[in-house]
């Protein structure tokens, strides 16, 4: 022990003094991160850094309580802050102080398709973490959206590479400004529930650096995210919480990834893999809060004993543990060391203000025929029906499940809006059970009955809104489990054509994460895509029905008519969800993922990517591209607003490459800007391209590469929804 330790023990009114005289290196805030990274490694033991490497709760990793470097702790993420858990055993706590605001899920962040919201998200949800004292945040998520059918797709940011890099970097930016790190997960390949735990999933070279990486690059290579979580699956034979390819070759090496990497809870498997192929910190292996046996303690962690014992026996370099131990000290001292950081707070109305706002500005109008919307303020009375109007949506889905402050509901919502002047009357219409984590308890409602009393409220009223879609039950939009089926759950299309039968006038709000399969689409004039809108979701819903704000949200995923549509499953079943046998999995549809698929394949869509209405009309005009000196291109066109309403529209780029030599999407998103325009105003508006989105992956070359020749570039309000298009040589 050094000489002054005891001195502070025992004259506390000295400390001050002592510290100063004799700082140690890691404790001196004058001297660089790796400076006293470096410090803290050649003080500690090989046990003190073995025991950095796992978990010590079911949330929490040690420090060196003898140098003064403390616990790191963790939370879910990504989209509030998850309540207290009990330290080692998984059930919350019931604390009275840890009720947090719930911000919109991800799928609704990518659909407002707007940069500086991500930012302003993350940097709301970090301020909940560090108030809460948590110094690692586990989100953001971007695994792709390839089938309709993965229970998680809600938590993450759609179909689209080029939209999750955009989207991901400022919410990274944003948590981490609170001296809490981001944890970008589930790296990677992690595109379903199915058989998470062991599906073997191989891919194209093409595919893989294309579609499935270039978010997570993002996130390091720009968003500097300070940790990564490797996902529960398989690729190429290893589990990704220790797969040399991902971990070492790519990640640490070839992108320079100086964080963490942490496991998925129970994602690490062997200890040989475990020390040698990428991971640093392993958590939630057999975590049962040691109630059946003390073999399940956290020294029998892969990277616990088991580790040290291969360590100290030589089996195991020391330089594998000096170098996971350099990674956490570094994390520690990038966040909880940091004496600058901010102190957070919790459920403030700022943050609920801007969980409102993101829910606003990601809500899709997908159709509005007949202008039945926005909501005149002369209605006289509403009929709002479904479940989905009253039930709670920040319980349930795994992980990401949270305990709010508070949460306006739908109805909640539009009573707030429009109860002073139209009477506004309540019908469930179905009922889709209880969630109860693992399995569902049916619901103890008469369904014949609620139909009943639903469709007589919607005779007699003037207009119909009805709140359906998925929830966050298990089999719907909820970790551990892909859904069943792509059509509306718990009877709801049978309501909905009931409801048809007798009022005409009704507005669909999907309250989901997912696509859902819509067989009556042409008789329902109005439906509104409003995802999980977290705390203020209810009253985001009223400003966008009643028009108080414009709709501008874009759809970050397609919608397929029916679900052979989709790429992945209709290639069979190696392609989705995996073989029975051995669970090998093989993504057959390569870079054609989402609209990629649907354009080379000629399958038009229920609604494609990028799309979403507004209450105003935009017109697209004037086009045209320059060469920069750097070697990007310019694109410049106007975007007028040719309504009554002003309103922001995102205005879309795509690159098709003419006569290409090689297999290539027909057109890909290389570009976006959301537009704000008052009405009758114009803007001119540039997007840059630089020469990466002109690549491909080359696979013979294991290199990105440009094919020469013409380009054509495609401006508009979606994918399938082009007004200006003009070509370039490159
Ligand atoms: C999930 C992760 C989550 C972790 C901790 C896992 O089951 O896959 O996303 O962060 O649990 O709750």
């Amino acid at each position: 022990m050094k000489k002054w330790m005891p001195l502070i023990a025992f004259f506390p009114l000295l400390s001050t003094v002592a510290m100063s005289q004799k700082v140690p290196v890691y404790l001196d805030d004058s001297k660089t991160i790796e400076q006293r990274v470096n410090a803290a490694l050649s003080a500690m033991t090989l046990e003190e850094k073995v025991a950095m490497c796992h978990a010590q709760s079911i949330f929490s990793s040690k420090g060196v309580a003898r140098l003064g470097i403390p616990e790191l702790w963790m939370s879910d993420g990504p989209h509030g802050v998850h309540p207290e858990l009990f330290y080692d055993y998984w059930a919350q706590a019931n604390w009275t102080n840890d009720s947090s605001t719930a911000f919109p899920a991800l799928t609704c962040l990518a659909a407002s398709f707007n940069p500086p919201i991500a930012e302003l998200y993350g940097k709301a949800v970090g301020e909940e973490a560090r108030y809460r004292n948590k110094s690692v945040l586990l989100g953001p998520g971007v695994n792709i959206y390839r089938t309709p059918l993965n229970g998680r797709n809600f938590e993450y940011m759609g179909e689209d590479p080029f939209l999750a890099s955009k989207l991901v970097v400022p919410y990274i930016k944003g948590v981490q400004s609170n001296g809490v790190a981001a944890c970008v997960k589930h790296f990677a390949l992690n595109e379903q529930e199915t058989w998470r735990m062991d599906v073997d999933v191989d891919v194209s070279e093409r595919a893989l650096h294309e579609i499935y990486l270039p978010a997570f690059k993002a996130a390091v290579k720009e968003g500097k995210v300070w940790s990564v979580m490797g996902a529960y699956n398989k690729f190429r034979g290893h589990h990704c919480s220790h797969n040399d390819i991902l971990l070492n070759q790519i990640l640490k090496k070839e992108w320079k990834f100086d964080g963490v990497v942490i496991s998925d809870w129970g994602g690490v498997h062997n200890t040989q893999e475990a020390a040698y192929n990428g991971l640093d910190l392993e958590m939630g292996t057999n975590t049962d809060g040691m109630t059946s046996s003390i073999a399940n303690s956290y020294n029998s962690y892969f990277l616990a004993v088991p580790f040290l014992k291969e360590l100290n026996s030589g089996k195991i370099d020391t330089f594998i543990v000096n170098e996971k131990a350099r990674r956490i000290l570094r994390l520690i001292f990038r966040t909880t060391m940091n004496r600058n950081r901010p102190f957070g707070s919790l459920a403030t109305p700022e943050h609920a203000a801007v969980a409102r706002k993101i829910a606003q500005e990601g809500m899709v109008l997908l159709k509005n025929d007949k202008q039945i919307l926005p909501i005149p303020n002369t209605i006289k009375s509403i009929a709002v029906i479904g479940e989905n109007a009253t039930r709670s949506m920040t319980i349930g889905g795994g992980s990401s499940e949270l305990k709010v402050r508070y949460e306006v509901s739908p109805l909640e919502g539009i009573k707030n809006r429009f109860g002073k002047t139209a009477l506004v009357q309540y019908a469930q219409g179905y009922g889709s059970g209880k969630y109860l984590y693992d399995s569902i308890a049916p619901s103890p409602y008469d369904a014949v009955k609620l139909r009943d009393e639903a469709v007589a409220l919607a005779a007699k009223s003037e207009l119909v809104v009805l709140v359906g879609g998925l929830n966050k039950n298990s089999n719907q939009d909820c970790e551990g489990r892909d859904r069943l089926d792509y059509g509306l759950p718990f009877g709801q299309n049978e309501l909905l054509t009931d409801i048809l039968n007798v009022n005409k006038n009704v507005v669909l709000v999907v309250v989901s994460g997912n696509a859902v399969e819509m067989p009556w689409e042409k008789q329902v004039p109005a439906i509104v895509q409003a995802w999980y809108g977290g705390t203020e979701s209810g009253n985001a819903i009223a400003d966008i029905l009643s028009g108080d704000v414009n709709p501008s949200g874009k759809l970050p995923f397609t919608f397929p008519v029916k679900l052979s549509d989709n790429g992945a499953i209709s290639l069979g079943k190696t392609s989705y969800p995996g073989n029975e046998n051995g669970h090998k999995q093989v993504y057959k549809d390569g870079i054609f993922v989402g609209y990629r698929w649907h354009d080379s394949k000629s399958i038009p869509p229920l609604f494609p990517f990028g799309h979403g209405l507004s209450y105003t009309q935009f017109a697209y005009s004037n086009l045209s591209l320059t060469k920069e000196t750097d070697g990007n291109i310019k694109a410049t066109f106007t975007i007028a607003n040719k309504g009554k309403v002003s309103g922001n529209e995102v205005a879309q780029l795509y690159i098709h490459k003419e006569n290409s030599t090689i297999e290539r999407a027909e057109n890909e998103l290389k570009g976006f800007q959301k537009v704000f325009l008052l009405a009758g105003e114009a803007k001119t508006v540039s997007l840059q391209l630089n020469k990466e989105a002109f690549q491909y992956y080359n696979e013979k070359r294991k290199d990105w590469a440009t094919e020469k020749g013409a380009y054509t570039i495609l401006v508009g309000g979606s994918s399938r929804e082009v007004y200006l298009k003009k070509s370039i040589v490159l």
